[in-house]
């Protein structure tokens, strides 16, 4: 009798604890936002309709074998069919881009009616069905004729264009806009684009992973980071004046974030991730919710680094109501090289600057990503801890597979799971999150790989004239924790999904 019940205490504590673990959709606040996204370039296609002029990603793509954006999903014709998707699935916000230069395809001045039409359509398309527009105004796609005429991100002109470009966004959609991103991953985007040349326009300076035809990755990182900073700032600065008391909108920016985390338990490696994180996440952060560079960058960068007026500064803290991340994996970091390391062997520039080396974690590649979903939880806590606990949006987070390989991608599924429960447990202990979106709704051109890896939680026949659709084990996962009936690690779910049927596999 007393072995029984001390039997029985062990069960029930057991099963306290798993339970404990488990989690629905209900676990989070009512006004949490569940999404997906996409951006302009890798979804829409139609390049050349409807008076869209080029942008720096078309120039980019076509001077790579890595495909090109032209056709993709074709969302720019199929954007009801795609709405349709997401309101089946119960999605609730739909994260896209606005292509600057459909809208205005000389980048400043004109509107473009038909771009107007476009995306006034597919706003209203998502209000109709009840899902949240979450509209990012820069993704990669800077009009080429602004990149011809002065240089794009790395000449100040940019600020005026940009806030121009965002006041005709704010003025035509904001009605029924509330969450704005200016800028998307904005750390990444000054690396890939102007150190590492892997991203448009490819700047960067010689023995990178690529030869550029030019650029200079030792300063223009730090500049068009600077420009990137005074955009967001003038952007937000008018909206407030001119928007906010009236649309009662929010407009943040975003970074890219690699959660880290030391190589080894040595004083040496836990410096150098400290180190990582203030080039990494301080770089931009601090600026925006200090009004400043971290010491630590101008004491290293030194002259390099661009420096804020006074107005700038106080222009600068406060631009964002929220920060927008955008988070995939983790990386190892220490201050030596061992052989599986990466980085400061490139050259000049950031990661030099930075001063560590970076190891990916298990067995994560550019085309399998491990989950390391404590590597978001991190995130969150330090920005929390450092950064006066913002609002903060999970603006993507997703995992790669190759592309046709499967529906059943119950990898996927395990993936996601881990990470929304990653920012539940971030949440409990006081992180101010406030919405997850999926990377990406369905497949799309993707900007290192192209159309070898997807993330897609639909799968789209690039070979098909259609682009046909099809539903990935993950849609109807997302479908059944958006609507309460998935209660993740009650059961198991990968089991139990695994025999919901979707269509017969490729
Ligand atoms: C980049 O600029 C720095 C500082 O002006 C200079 O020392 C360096 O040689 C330049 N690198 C290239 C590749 O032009
Ligand atoms: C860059 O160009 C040089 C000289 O043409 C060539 O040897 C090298 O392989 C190229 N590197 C890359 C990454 O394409
Ligand atoms: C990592 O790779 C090793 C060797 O290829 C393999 O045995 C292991 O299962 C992989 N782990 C994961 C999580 O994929
Ligand atoms: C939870 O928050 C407290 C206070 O900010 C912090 O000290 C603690 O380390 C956090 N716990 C975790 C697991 O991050
Ligand atoms: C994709 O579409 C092409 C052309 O319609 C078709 O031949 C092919 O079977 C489709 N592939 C899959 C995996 O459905
Ligand atoms: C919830 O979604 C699943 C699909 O994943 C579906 O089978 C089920 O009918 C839905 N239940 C409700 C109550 O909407
Ligand atoms: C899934 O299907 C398998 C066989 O098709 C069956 O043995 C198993 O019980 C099913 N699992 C669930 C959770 O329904």
């Amino acid at each position: 009798m007393k072995h029984f019940s001390l039997l029985f205490i062990f069960l029930v504590i057991l099963l306290a604890t798993s339970y404990s673990d488990a989690f629905t959709r209900n676990s989070f606040p009512k006004d949490f936002l569940f999404g997906a996204a996409t951006s302009a370039y890798q979804w829409e296609g139609a390049v050349a309709e409807d008076g869209r002029t080029p942008s720096v990603w078309d120039t980019f793509s076509n001077s790579y074998d890595t495909g090109n954006g032209d056709v993709t999903s074709d969302g720019y014709h199929k954007y009801k069919e795609d709405v349709k998707l997401m309101a089946t699935m119960g999605l609730e916000s739909f994260r896209f881009s606005i292509s600057w230069s459909r809208l205005i395809p000389n980048g400043r001045g004109l509107i473009n009616p038909k771009g107007l039409l476009f995306y006034n359509n597919l706003i209203k398309d998502l209000k109709s069905h009840g899902i949240e527009p979450h509209v990012t105004l820069y993704h990669y796609d800077l009009p080429q004729s602004l990149e011809d005429e002065y240089g794009g991100w790395i000449n100040r002109k940019i600020i005026e264009d940009f806030t121009a470009y965002a006041d005709v966004c704010f003025r035509e959609f904001g009605e029924d806009v509330k969450l704005w991103t200016t800028i998307n991953e904005a750390t990444i985007f000054a690396i890939g684009s102007y150190d590492q040349g892997t991203a448009p326009p490819g700047h960067c300076s010689p023995n990178k992973f690529v030869n550029c035809s030019t650029g200079n990755s030792s300063t223009e990182p730090y500049i068009a980071g600077h420009n990137i900073l005074l955009a967001h700032a003038s952007a937000s600065k008018l909206y407030k004046l001119k928007y906010k008391s009236k649309q009662k909108g929010s407009i943040g920016l975003s970074i890219f974030a690699f959660g880290l985390s030391p190589y080894t338990n040595s004083k040496d490696d836990e410096i150098a991730t400290q180190r990582a994180k203030t080039f990494l996440y301080g770089w931009m952060l601090k600026p925006l919710v200090f009004g400043d560079y971290p010491d630590e960058m101008k004491k290293t960068v030194g002259s390099r680094l661009p420096v804020f007026s006074e107005e700038e500064s106080e222009q600068v803290k406060g631009s964002s109501d929220f920060i927008g991340i955008i988070h995939y994996t983790t990386f190892y970091v220490t201050n030596h090289q061992p052989s599986a390391s990466l980085f400061p062997s490139m050259g000049e520039g950031f990661f030099k600057d930075m001063g560590v080396y970076i190891i990916p974690t298990g067995n994560s590649s550019f085309l399998v990503w491990e989950a390391t979903p404590w590597g978001l939880e991190g995130i969150l806590e330090y920005i929390k801890q450092s950064y006066n606990n913002p609002p903060v949006y999970i603006l993507e987070n997703g995992m790669p597979m190759v592309r046709d390989s499967t529906l059943q991608d119950t990898q996927r599924i395990e993936y996601i799971q881990a990470y929304i429960d990653a920012v539940l447990n971030a949440m409990k202990n006081g992180s101010d999150t406030r919405g997850y979106f999926v990377w990406s709704m369905v497949d799309v051109y993707e900007i290192l790989s192209g159309y070898t890896t997807s993330f897609g939680m639909y799968h789209v026949n690039f070979s098909d004239p259609g682009r046909k659709r099809t539903p990935k084990l993950s849609a109807s996962w997302y479908t059944g924790f958006l609507n309460g009936t998935i209660d993740v690690a009650s059961q198991d779910t990968i089991q139990l999904w695994s025999n919901f049927s979707v269509s017969s596999s490729l």
